[in-house]
């Protein structure tokens, strides 16, 4: 989808992905401790503000002027003693952070095979050394066996794959990245029959 056509899906509603930070970002890194953190696809946000509510200094870029518009709002909401977001009107395929950074997260950013490649390669090459990279998706399995997502087997990944792509996404851009964890994670959905499946990957540069 263009950024126009998600500049449309975020005008007709009131918060696409609610407030709630994602399950798996929050079981992943509750435990981290806070430093500079990048959501490259934040969209309205729901990701950036946990992460900003735990002491992380965060950029979050989104491609959607809505989605970000909605993040200040929602910002302007919350906790005003919380480390103040940068909201970045940017594109995630060709982002060139200006710092490095101690997290960096793409969550369900589900895009053609290139700008998938180049948006992971901006991932990693934003990150510090000791960095964490978190990427979550929902899982090529997922249209088959799973619950909603995209249904354009294109776009989906597994985590393998993505495991399989750091190293050449990484050439160039410092130390290697160590995969800590690597797979598909079940995901109750209300009101479905079965799960959604999703792609978990974790790493961090070495
Ligand atoms: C499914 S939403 C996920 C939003 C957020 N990560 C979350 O989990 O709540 C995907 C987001 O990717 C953004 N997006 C898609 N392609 C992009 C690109 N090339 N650059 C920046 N943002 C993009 C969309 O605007 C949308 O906000």
């Amino acid at each position: 989808m263009r950024a126009e056509e998600w500049d449309e899906r975020y005008r007709a509603a009131e918060l696409v992905w609610g407030a709630r930070p994602n399950r798996w970002v929050e079981r992943e890194l509750a435990d981290l401790p806070p430093g500079r953190a990048l959501d490259l696809a934040c969209g309205e946000g729901r990701n950036a503000l946990w992460l900003a509510a735990r002491g992380w200094q965060v950029s979050a870029l989104d491609f959607s002027a809505v989605a970000l518009d909605k993040g200040r709002t929602l910002e302007s909401s919350q906790d005003p003693a919380a480390p103040r977001v940068a909201w970045v009107h940017g594109d995630a395929t060709s982002y060139r952070a200006g710092q490095p950074f101690d997290l960096v997260l793409l969550c369900y950013l589900h895009l053609a095979p290139t700008d998938w490649a180049a948006a992971l390669s901006c991932a990693v090459r934003a990150l510090a050394p000791g960095g964490t990279l978190l990427v979550i998706g929902h899982d090529s399995t997922n249209i088959a066996d799973g619950v909603g997502g995209p249904q354009d087997p294109a776009v989906l990944f597994t985590a393998a794959e993505v495991a399989a792509d750091l190293a050449g996404a990484g050439a160039g851009a410092g130390a290697a990245l160590v995969v800590d964890r690597a797979e598909a994670v079940h995901r109750h959905v209300d009101g479905a029959d079965r799960p959604a499946i999703d792609a978990l990957l974790r790493a961090h540069r070495g």
